[in-house]
C-alpha cells in the first residue's frame, strides 16, 4: 500500500529536467526519519553574500525534500542549528572551536559539533566558496538518503582550476551546441534576462565549479569594446553569489581590431600596454573577473605567427596584465594546420600540439595555463592521450575535456563520458621518469605548479533540460565531479547522479547506472572501430557517417584506408614518428603493432584487412562484428529503458525514449554505412553473412513508384543500396508500393527516410486501403540533404499482415525537403 502511493507520487509530477540534479524531491516517510533530529534553524556568520545564499539553498532544499523550513539566523541561537560560516566568521562566534589550519581554498568541513552546550552541525571552510559547496555535500547527502548523523567529513578539491566554457557566439547561436540558443547572448548583446545564467552557475557551484568562459574561443573581438564591458559586469553579477568567476575568450589581434593599434605583436610594448588597460578597465567593473581564454594560430585564428613570435610571447604578454587582479590566461594548445599536405606520408595532426608547445616549457608567466585538449587530434571517442600533458615540467597546464558532444553524438545518442575521462586522467605518461597520472600533472602535483585543473567545453543551452537528452546532463555532472575528485569512479558518479536525477528506486539507480556505464562503448562500437580516426562526417556537422570525408584534404584527420589496409602509421621506423612524443617505455609500447592495444591499433599502424588482433579476430571481422554488436546493443537500451516505465515520471520517460529510439535507429545506419564501405573497399566478405543481406529490407527504388524518382545519395554509403526515392515533381505527393509476402502474422514495420532541417515533409503509411499511420518529419537533425546525417526511421508496431498486403507509404514534399526515402524493412512482431 504504501509502495503503491509513493509510486504515484514518483510519477505523477512531469519534470522536464530543468533542475538537473537538485531536483530536492521530498524523501519518502521511510527515509525521512533519518533526518529528524535534524537542526530546525540554519545560521549564516558574517556578511558573505555566497554564505548568504549557502543558506538560503539549505533552506530551499530541506524545505523540497524534508518539507520544513529552517529559521534563517545571523547569530548563534541558544538551541541546536546548521552553522554555516567561514573559518574566519566561525573563529569570531565561537573562538573556542578547533578548526583546522591547512586546507586549500575551496575546501569544506561538515562536522557535528557542540557550541554553547548545543548540538550543531558546523559547515566551514578556509573561504566562502567552500561553505556553498560543503552546502551543496550535505543536500547531496539528503537527497541521496544518506545519513548525515556524525557527520565528520573534510572534502578538498583535487585542483584550482575547475572550470567550463561555452561557445556561446555573441549573436546568440552556440558553436557545437546542442541544446538550443545561448542562454548569455541575443542579437549581438548580453540577454536582458539572466535568470538561466544565474541558475547555470547554480548547477555549476553545486558540482564544485568556480570559473565559466562565457563566448567562443572563435572569439569575438567586440567582446572586449567598451560598450560590452557593462554587459560582462551583469554577467559577472548574475555568476557572483554562487563563486562562480566570469571569463572571456579573446581574439589576439583585439589591440588592431578593435583597439585601433597598427599591430597586435605580443612584444611590442603598445600592444602590451593596451592588454594592461584593457584588463585594468574590466577588473574595474569586475573585481572577481577569472581571466581570459586565447585560440591563436589555430583554424584561421590571428596568432603570435604574424610577427614571428611564440605562444608563450602571446600568452604572457596577456598573463602581465592580470596578474596583479590575480587573473588568469588559458591558452589553447589547439594548434595545428589544417591545410597540411595529406600526400606527404610524413605529415601528422596528431604531432602538432606537442610540436608547437614543448620547446616552450618555462616560457610561460606562472599565471598562465596550456589548456590542451585530451587527445592529440579532437575530442574523438577513442584516442590516445596527448603525449603534451607529459611535456611541461614548467608549465601549468589544463586539460580540456567535451561535455558538449561533438563528436560523440550530438546528444542525440546516449554517450556518458567520464569512463572515457576517467581512462585519460588515470593514464600514467611516465614523465621525467616518475609514475605521472595526467590528473596529477594537470593538476600541478607531478612538477609542483602553482596552478592547473581541468577546463570541460559544456555548450547548455536554452532547452528546458540544458544539455538536449535528459541523461547527457550526466555528462556535465561528471565533469565537475571529476573535476573535484579524479579518483572516483564513473560508477559512482553515475549512481550519483541518477539518485540525484531520478530518484532513489533501486531499479531505476541500477538500469539508469548501467545503461550510463555502456553508453561510451556502445557508441564507439558502431561508429568508430580500434582507434581509426574520425568516420564521421568530418566536413560538416561531425554527426553521422561520412567515411571518405577525413581523406585527402588538409585537415589531417585521416584513417588512410584503401583497398589494402587501414590506420595512420604514427611509428618512428616507418610512419610519421608521432609515438616518439612519448616517453620511452610508452613509445616502444606504440611502436609496435604487437603490443599497442588493439583499441588503439589504427591510430598507430596501417595494417592489411587480414591483420589479427589480440582477440584472434582479424581487422575486418572486427569491423563488421563490433557494428552489428553496438546496433544491437543500442536496440537493448531501448529494452532496459522501458524496463522503467511508471518509474520515472511520464515526461522525462517519453522524451528518453524517444531520443533511444532514435539512436537505435540511428545505430543502423551508422552500421550499415560502415559496413558496406569496408566490404566494398576490402572485398572481404562478412564471415557471419550479414553485411549486404538485408532479408527483410526492401529498397525505396525497387517499389512500385507513383511520382517519387530514384536519386544516387552522397556519400554512396549514408543510404541503403546507395540511392533514395523523392517527390520532385508537379504533385503535391507520390507513392510507393510493394506487396507483402510473408505469412500472415503480426509484424513490426521501419519506414527509414531522410529527415531534413529545410522542409517537413508528411507521410502516411497504408496497409491496403487503411492508413495505419503518418508522421510530419520536423525533427532538428543537422542536414540539409538526404544522407547520413538526416536518416531516420519511424517504427511502426503492431501491425497484422497477410501475403500479397500491398504496403503503400505516400510522401508529400515540403519546401526544400522532397519526402525523401531509404527503405521498409519488415519484422516479426513482437522481436524474439
Ligand atoms: C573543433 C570544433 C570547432 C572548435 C575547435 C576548437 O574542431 O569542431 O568548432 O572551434 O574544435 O576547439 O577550437
Amino acid at each position: 500500500m504504501f509502495l503503491g502511493v509513493f509510486a504515484l507520487a514518483v510519477t505523477g509530477a512531469a519534470e522536464t529536467g530543468y533542475e538537473a540534479w537538485l531536483r530536492y524531491a521530498p524523501v519518502d516517510s521511510l527515509s525521512e526519519r533519518r533526518y529528524q533530529a535534524l537542526p530546525s534553524s540554519a545560521v549564516a556568520l558574517g556578511d558573505s553574500l555566497v554564505v548568504r545564499t549557502a543558506q538560503a539553498e539549505l533552506v530551499r532544499g530541506v524545505r523540497g525534500m524534508l518539507g520544513r523550513t529552517l529559521r534563517a539566523e545571523g547569530a548563534l541561537p541558544r538551541e541546536s542549528a546548521i552553522v554555516l560560516g567561514t573559518f574566519a566568521a566561525v573563529k569570531a562566534a565561537a573562538p573556542a572551536l578547533a578548526l583546522p589550519t591547512n586546507l586549500k581554498q575551496d575546501s569544506f568541513l561538515l562536522e557535528a559539533v557542540v557550541l554553547d552546550g548545543f548540538p550543531c552541525l558546523l559547515i566551514t571552510a578556509p573561504n566562502d566558496r567552500g561553505v556553498l559547496y560543503g552546502v551543496f555535500a550535505l543536500l547531496s547527502k539528503i537527497a541521496r538518503h544518506e545519513t548525515v548523523a556524525g557527520l565528520n567529513e573534510v572534502q578538498q578539491p583535487y585542483a584550482p582550476i575547475r572550470w567550463v566554457n561555452q561557445w556561446d557566439n555573441l549573436d546568440g547561436s552556440i558553436e557545437r551546441g546542442y541544446a538550443g540558443r545561448s542562454i548569455f547572448f541575443e542579437n549581438g548583446s548580453v540577454r536582458a534576462d539572466l535568470a538561466r545564467a544565474r541558475d547555470y552557475a547554480r548547477l555549476l557551484a553545486s558540482i564544485g565549479i568556480n570559473g565559466c568562459t562565457i563566448n567562443n574561443v572563435n572569439a569575438n573581438p567586440r567582446i572586449l569594446e567598451d560598450s560590452f564591458l557593462p554587459q560582462l559586469a551583469r554577467v559577472a553579477e548574475a555568476f557572483r553569489s554562487w563563486g562562480v568567476a566570469l571569463s572571456i575568450a579573446v581574439d589576439l589581434s583585439s589591440p588592431k581590431v578593435i583597439g585601433g593599434l597598427g599591430t597586435f605583436d605580443p612584444l611590442d610594448a603598445q600592444v602590451g600596454a593596451w592588454w594592461r588597460v584593457k584588463a585594468d578597465e574590466i577588473y574595474q567593473r569586475i573585481p572577481d573577473f577569472g581571466g581570459f581564454v586565447i585560440k591563436a594560430d589555430s583554424e584561421g585564428r590571428s596568432g603570435p605567427s604574424a610577427y614571428g613570435r611564440t605562444h608563450a610571447d602571446a600568452a604572457s604578454v596577456i598573463a602581465r596584465a592580470l596578474k596583479h587582479h590575480g587573473g588568469v590566461v588559458f591558452y589553447r594548445a589547439f594548434v595545428y594546420n589544417h591545410h597540411l599536405d595529406w600526400r606527404d606520408p610524413k605529415n601528422d595532426r596528431a604531432k602538432a600540439a606537442y610540436d608547437n608547445f614543448h620547446p616552450l616549457d618555462g616560457e610561460f608567466e606562472d599565471n598562465a595555463i596550456v589548456q590542451i585538449k585530451h587527445g592529440p587530434i579532437d575530442f574523438q571517442v577513442r584516442e590516445p592521450v596527448s603525449p603534451l600533458f607529459g611535456a611541461f615540467e614548467r608549465t601549468n597546464q589544463a586539460i580540456e575535456l567535451q561535455i558538449t558532444q561533438e563528436y560523440t553524438g550530438q546528444q542525440r545518442h546516449l554517450c556518458f563520458l567520464p569512463p572515457l575521462w576517467k581512462e585519460v586522467l588515470d593514464f600514467d605518461l611516465k614523465a621525467g621518469g616518475g609514475r605521472t597520472p595526467v590528473k596529477e600533472l594537470v593538476a600541478g602535483r607531478s612538477f609542483h605548479r602553482p596552478t592547473g585543473g581541468f577546463v570541460g567545453v559544456a555548450n547548455v543551452g536554452m532547452d528546458a533540460n540544458w544539455l538536449g537528452h535528459p541523461l547527457a546532463m550526466a555528462n556535465l555532472y561528471g565533469f565537475g565531479r571529476l573535476a573535484w575528485d579524479p579518483n572516483l569512479s564513473a560508477g559512482a558518479i553515475a549512481e550519483e547522479w541518477t539518485r540525484l536525477t531520478f530518484g532513489n528506486d533501486a531499479t531505476v539507480v541500477r538500469t539508469i547506472t548501467a545503461m550510463q556505464l555502456a553508453s561510451w562503448p556502445i557508441y564507439e562500437s558502431y561508429t568508430g572501430p580500434l582507434g581509426a580516426g574520425t568516420l564521421t562526417n568530418i566536413l560538416g556537422s561531425h554527426y553521422g557517417p561520412g567515411i571518405e570525408s577525413s581523406e585527402r584534404n588538409g585537415w589531417g584527420q585521416w584513417h588512410r584506408a584503401d583497398h589494402e589496409g587501414i590506420g595512420m602509421d604514427r611509428t618512428v621506423a616507418t610512419g610519421t614518428g608521432f609515438a616518439a612524443q612519448y616517453a620511452a617505455p610508452l613509445a616502444r609500447l606504440y611502436e609496435s603493432a604487437k603490443s599497442t592495444p588493439d583499441d588503439l591499433l589504427l591510430f598507430f599502424h596501417h595494417v592489411p584487412y587480414t591483420d589479427v588482433l589480440h582477440t584472434g579476430k582479424t581487422v575486418i571481422q572486427h569491423i563488421y562484428d563490433s557494428h552489428y554488436e553496438g546496433a544491437e546493443r543500442a536496440e537493448g537500451l531501448v529494452r532496459q529503458w522501458t524496463s522503467l516505465k511508471g518509474r520515472v515520471d511520464e515526461e522525462r520517460y517519453a522524451a528518453v525514449l524517444a531520443q533511444l529510439n532514435y539512436q537505435a535507429g540511428h545505430a543502423i545506419v551508422w552500421r550499415d554505412a560502415i559496413c558496406n564501405w569496408f566490404f566494398r573497399t576490402s572485398g572481404i566478405a562478412d564471415a557471419r553473412g550479414r553485411v549486404g543481406h538485408h532479408p527483410h529490407r526492401i529498397e525505396a527504388e525497387n517499389m512500385q513508384l507513383d511520382g517519387y524518382s530514384p536519386f544516387e545519395v552522397s556519400p554512396w554509403e549514408t543510404a541503403s543500396g546507395g540511392k533514395g526515392i523523392e517527390c520532385v515533381g508537379e504533385k503535391p505527393s507520390c507513392q510507393a508500393m510493394f506487396r507483402f509476402n510473408r505469412p500472415a502474422g503480426w509484424y513490426e514495420l521501419d519506414v527509414q527516410y531522410f529527415d531534413q532541417n529545410n522542409g517537413e515533409s508528411k507521410y502516411r503509411l497504408f496497409v491496403g486501403m487503411q492508413q495505419v499511420d503518418e508522421w510530419v518529419a520536423d525533427d532538428h537533425l543537422p542536414a540539409t540533404r538526404p544522407g547520413g546525417d538526416s536518416s531516420t526511421r519511424r517504427r511502426v508496431t503492431g501491425l497484422a499482415l497477410r501475403p500479397g498486403d500491398e504496403i503503400r507509404i505516400q510522401g508529400s514534399p515540403d519546401g526544400a525537403e522532397h519526402a525523401p526515402l531509404d527503405y521498409i524493412e519488415i519484422h516479426r512482431w513482437p522481436p524474439e
